[in-house]
Parts: C-alpha cells; sequence; structure tokens
C-alpha cells in the first residue's frame, strides 16, 4: 500500500506543482485578455495569467526532470517518466485542467477566488490525465493504474488543500482554497 501511494505521488509531481507554484509567479496579462463571453461574464477571469501558466507550467516540467534524473541514479524501483515528455504534459495538462476549471467557474457565476468545491481540488488532476493519455495512451495505461488513480484521487484534495493553507498562511494566497 505504501508503496503505491509513493508510486502515485511521484507519478502526479509534475502534475502538481505548477497548480500550486503559479500564484508565485502571478503576472498582470490575462489568459484571456480581460475579454468578456456572451454569457456577460469574464472568459476566465483576472486569477488565470500567462505568467502563472508558464511559470507553472516550466516548474513542473523542472521537477519532472529531477525526478527522471534521480530515478536514472538509483535503483530505486519507481515510475520512470519514459518517454520524457510526459512531464510536459502532465504539466501543461495540469494548467490546462485549472483553466477549463476557471471557465466553468466563471459560466456558473462564480467569482474568481470564490470555492468551487471538487472541481478546485481535482481540476488539475483530470487535465493532467487527459491531456497525458491523448499523447503518451501507453505510458498511462501503464503507469496510472485503477488503483493508483483511486489514491490520486482521494490523496489530491487533501494535498491540495494542505498546500493552499500553507500557501495562504505564508501570504501568497489570498484564500485558503
Ligand atoms: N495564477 C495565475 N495564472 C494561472 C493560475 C493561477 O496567475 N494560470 C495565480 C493568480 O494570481 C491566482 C492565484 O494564482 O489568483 C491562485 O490560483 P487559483 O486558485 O487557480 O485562481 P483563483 O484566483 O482562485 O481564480 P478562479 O476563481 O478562476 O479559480
Ligand atoms: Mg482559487
Amino acid at each position: 500500500m505504501l508503496e503505491l501511494i509513493i508510486n502515485a505521488l511521484w507519478l502526479m509531481l509534475p502534475a502538481y506543482v505548477p497548480n500550486s507554484s503559479a500564484v508565485l509567479f502571478a503576472g498582470e496579462t490575462p489568459v484571456d485578455f480581460g475579454k468578456i463571453f456572451i454569457d456577460g461574464e469574464r472568459i476566465l477571469g483576472p486569477g488565470k495569467t500567462f505568467r502563472g501558466l508558464i511559470g507553472g507550467t516550466l516548474s513542473g516540467i523542472a521537477i519532472g526532470l529531477i525526478l527522471q534524473l534521480v530515478k536514472d541514479s538509483t535503483a530505486l524501483g519507481i515510475p520512470s517518466f519514459e518517454p520524457i515528455y510526459v512531464v510536459v504534459t502532465l504539466s501543461f495538462g495540469a494548467m490546462l485542467g485549472d483553466l477549463a476549471k476557471s471557465f466553468v467557474k466563471r459560466r456558473l457565476r462564480v467569482e474568481r477566488g470564490k470555492p468551487l468545491p471538487i472541481a478546485d481540488q481535482l481540476d488539475f488532476v483530470f487535465g493532467a490525465w487527459i491531456l497525458t493519455y491523448i499523447f503518451f495512451s501507453d505510458w498511462f495505461i501503464r503507469n496510472f493504474t485503477i488503483p493508483i488513480m483511486v489514491i490520486v484521487i482521494v490523496l489530491s484534495p487533501l494535498l491540495h488543500i494542505t498546500v493552499n493553507i500553507i500557501g495562504y498562511k505564508l501570504g501568497k494566497k489570498k484564500e485558503p482554497w
């Protein structure tokens, strides 16, 4: 069981890091360029910026590369990011999931920064999974077995909330969710 949990977290780190680090890179220019959708609300809102998107994605890729170096230089029986490009789809997919979630929040007229439970905690998981499955389905099926996916779905919200509370206490995040 412990081994499964470690493998699940290892596999998901390139998706967890971008989501939590985007707030550290947050910039000015919003991804929707401030544009309004047909319903009169912002397309994505001011909480999604290019700097956050790019900085977050690059952080996730960097973590993935480091993890693969660790794996290659040890004899640990942990999952391999091979082909290495899976770290790109895991990381960028996580950020795309976050953007998609904001799109849905705006359609539901949930204000920027206000919570949308479950979606806020799992957007990046499904974004990372879907993009990785599209490009690297063999790798995805080999590594994300049903038990691993169940562990990820249970642990990700807990981790996400913990990291957000830390970010909030450090003054980096405006809300603790
Ligand atoms: N952020 C960013 N660019 C992104 C994602 C996040 O600049 N692509 C920054 C923003 O400053 C954002 C903060 O990280 O406010 C927290 O991210 P998140 O909780 O995802 O955004 P919210 O402000 O809660 O916006 P939303 O209601 O759309 O989820
Ligand atoms: Mg938020």
